[in-house]
């Protein structure tokens, strides 16, 4: 196999197109290629490489909004992660006010930069149960179920099996792939509360998490190589691809070339900002992620009509569904002064002094406070939390849209207490992480160290929708995903809150503390809970959905091969795909699809 020669640049006259290969007969000043794959993020370079290294005699072409970014410690020391959002390797794409939320505007960060959202998160690595691929799989998608994504999703990772405190078992990871993943070496006194009080309130220590059962509490691995103490993220893929993949950096696509007559539509290839024009001779592929994927199929003129009229975008394929079944998961959080003694991560942020030995300590290589990439998670039915789960349910029942496949889903999921698939994710934060930000310097907060508890809702039954704002491709998406948009959907997210005051008061985590900070131990009654829960609900930032995998009738937008349907040789490889949100950090999921991809893609073309 080779490898790619990295720091090659070519350049072009117009300084546009820049390539990571100076071999081979591929090369960035084509003008054609085999496949065409628009976004070199998460799901991207990983379908990228794949497809190189299994069609070793095509040539494959990455366009990637954003710069490099390999040479960016923001990016790549653990510890700094959380620093790049809001910056310049993001996009920043903020939702419409969020009527049930008190109007506000809740920010989706999103990767401009080689290894798109996954160079910008915070790391966990976890996986979703049996029976919610099961249901992909039972929602019209044959080849979806836990059986086939679980490998899918295991060539992805490599384990990197170490001693210390955060224990794992033996079944449920992954090994020879390249993400490196490994549980953290030393989690802080706080998050080693997590297990014991956890355990307090009735929750088994669940040492193989990543198998498909995941309810329990335990340590799970972070997307972090253990040699050098660095983010581990797509771009690790890019070492194993071929010479025939090249990758052209701070380049938009705009549209999608489409050939059309009275027998049907083809992709032909691409349009960038700026008017250039890329044949693809096999298939374009989209990896834009959920909230620009669908931008892209809209502005070529596939979508629904309403939506396109409006843009002045002539609609070429009537497809209704793209830009729909937006699903995230809920968050919310309270967090926790620590006593003086204990250490927290905060520090970094109040004391530059000491801010600086850490840094110099990462560089060295020796233990610093920039190692640590999160680490300690619970995930329960509503049962385990709050014992008496019936007003829960009936509020689902309630918000259920039984017309839609996917809502009776979820609620089949909810009310089946083996289901095994967790409704509730609690997870042990370190530092500061609540809505107002770390206390401003001369605050009365400012100096301490906070734990933060969050608390995610992991099959709310709101559905939202993304759509262009007109005809430019500059403009930016209008992002609705309607939270808190149903009844079910605010007790939920109002019971979630209360367990984390339940964990707070619990030992041994109740004794680290000296006083709760979010939302202060003033709030005791529902109407002050929802109140809080309004004016603090935040995302986990998983949004996904918007081009499913689903029936067209309803609301597909892409066959479980996924193309998009009405279009030949064009699909969708990324988190839109997802047809209903799974409980866990999604990033697994969406390597999973990438394998999948690329494993019926090869399927079709290799000869
Ligand atoms: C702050 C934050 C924290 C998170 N933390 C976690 C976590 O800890 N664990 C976890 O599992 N998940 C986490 N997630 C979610 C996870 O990272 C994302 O769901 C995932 O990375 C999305 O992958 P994707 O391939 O769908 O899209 P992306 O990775 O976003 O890739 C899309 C790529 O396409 C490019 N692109 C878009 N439009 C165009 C265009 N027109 N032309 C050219 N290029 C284009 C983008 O620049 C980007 O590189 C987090 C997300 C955020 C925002
Ligand atoms: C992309 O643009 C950025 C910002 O203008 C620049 O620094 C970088 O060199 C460009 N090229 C690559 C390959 O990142
Ligand atoms: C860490 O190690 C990886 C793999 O060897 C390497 O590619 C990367 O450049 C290293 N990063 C730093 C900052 O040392
Ligand atoms: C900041 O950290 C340095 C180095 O650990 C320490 O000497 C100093 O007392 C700290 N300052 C404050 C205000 O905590």
């Amino acid at each position: 196999m080779r490898g790619l020669t990295f720091g090659f640049i070519l350049a072009t006259g117009l300084g546009l197109l820049h390539g990571v290969n100076g071999h081979g007969r591929c090369h960035v000043e084509n003008r054609d290629f085999d496949f065409i794959i628009v976004g070199g993020g998460t799901a991207g370079l990983a379908v990228a490489t794949q497809l190189s290294r299994a069609l070793p005699y095509e040539c494959v072409l990455v366009i990637e909004a954003g710069p490099d970014g390999r040479d960016e410690p923001k990016i790549y020391v653990p510890g700094l992660r959380g620093s790049t959002l809001g910056g310049v390797y993001d996009w920043v794409l903020p939702t419409v006010p969020q009527a049930a939320a008190n109007g506000r505007t809740i920010p989706h960060n999103r990767g401009k930069v080689l290894g798109g959202t996954s160079a910008l998160n915070l790391l966990v690595w976890n996986r979703a149960t049996v029976k919610e691929f099961d249901a992909w799989e039972e929602l019209g998608n044959p080849g979806w179920g836990w059986k086939n994504m679980y490998p899918a999703m295991l060539k992805a990772e490599n384990f990197q099996r170490q001693d210390g405190i955060a224990q794992y078992g033996n079944d449920g990871v992954g090994y020879g792939g390249p993400v490196q993943v490994s549980l953290v070496e030393n989690p802080p006194a706080h998050v080693q509360a997590c297990i014991p009080t956890l355990g307090n309130l009735g929750l088994e220590n669940n040492l193989e998490s990543l198998n498909g059962h995941s309810i329990g509490a335990e340590y799970q691995p972070a997307m972090h190589r253990v040699s050098n103490h660095t983010r581990s993220y797509s771009v690790d893929y890019l070492p194993r691809a071929g010479d025939n993949l090249v990758i052209m950096f701070n380049s938009t696509v705009h549209k999608v070339n489409l050939d059309y007559d009275w027998r049907g539509t083809k992709a032909t290839g691409v349009t960038l900002v700026g008017g250039k024009e890329i044949k693809a001779k096999k298939e374009v592929i989209l990896s834009g992620g959920s909230l620009l994927s669908p931008k892209i199929l809209e502005l070529s003129g596939i979508g629904q009509k309403a939506v396109l009229s409006k843009a002045g975008i002539r609609q070429i394929v009537d497809l209704p569904g793209v830009g729909e079944n937006l699903q995230d998961h809920l968050r919310i959080q309270t967090s926790y002064e620590l006593k003086p003694e204990i250490p927290g991560l905060d520090v970094l942020k109040y004391n530059t002094t000491r801010a600086a030995i850490e840094l110099d300590l990462w560089r060295r290589s020796q233990t610093s406070l920039y190692q640590y990439s999160g680490s300690c998670y619970g995930f329960l039915k509503w049962k385990q939390a709050i014992g008496n789960d019936e007003k829960l349910l009936r509020l689902a029942h309630q918000s259920v849209d039984w017309s839609n496949p996917v809502d009776r889903k979820k609620l089949s999921l909810l009310t089946d207490a083996y289901s095994g698939a967790p409704d509730l994710e609690v997870v042990f934060g370190d530092g500061y992480i609540g809505t107002k930000g770390y206390p401003a310097k001369g605050t009365p907060g400012h100096g301490k160290n906070y734990a933060t508890l969050l608390g995610g809702v992991q099959h709310p039954f709101s559905r939202g929708s993304v759509h262009i704002n007109g005809p430019d491709p500059a403009t930016k998406p209008i992002i609705d995903p309607k939270y808190l948009g149903t009844a079910f959907d605010l007790e939920a997210t109002i019971q979630a809150a209360k367990y984390l005051r339940k964990m707070a008061t619990t030992a041994p985590f109740k004794d680290l503390w000296v006083s709760e900070f979010d939302p202060g131990l003033s709030v005791e009654t529902d109407a002050e809970w929802e109140t809080y829960v309004r004016n603090n609900v935040f995302t986990f930032f998983h949004p996904l959905g918007t081009c499913a995998m689903l029936p067209k009738k309803n609301g597909g937008v892409v066959d479980p091969e996924l193309r998009v349907y009405g279009v030949q040789s064009l699909r969708v490889v990324d988190a839109s795909v997802i047809p209903m949100i799974v409980s866990a950090h999604i990033q697994t999921a969406i390597y999973g699809i990438a394998e999948r991809a690329a494993t019926i893609i090869t399927d079709q073309y290799r000869w």
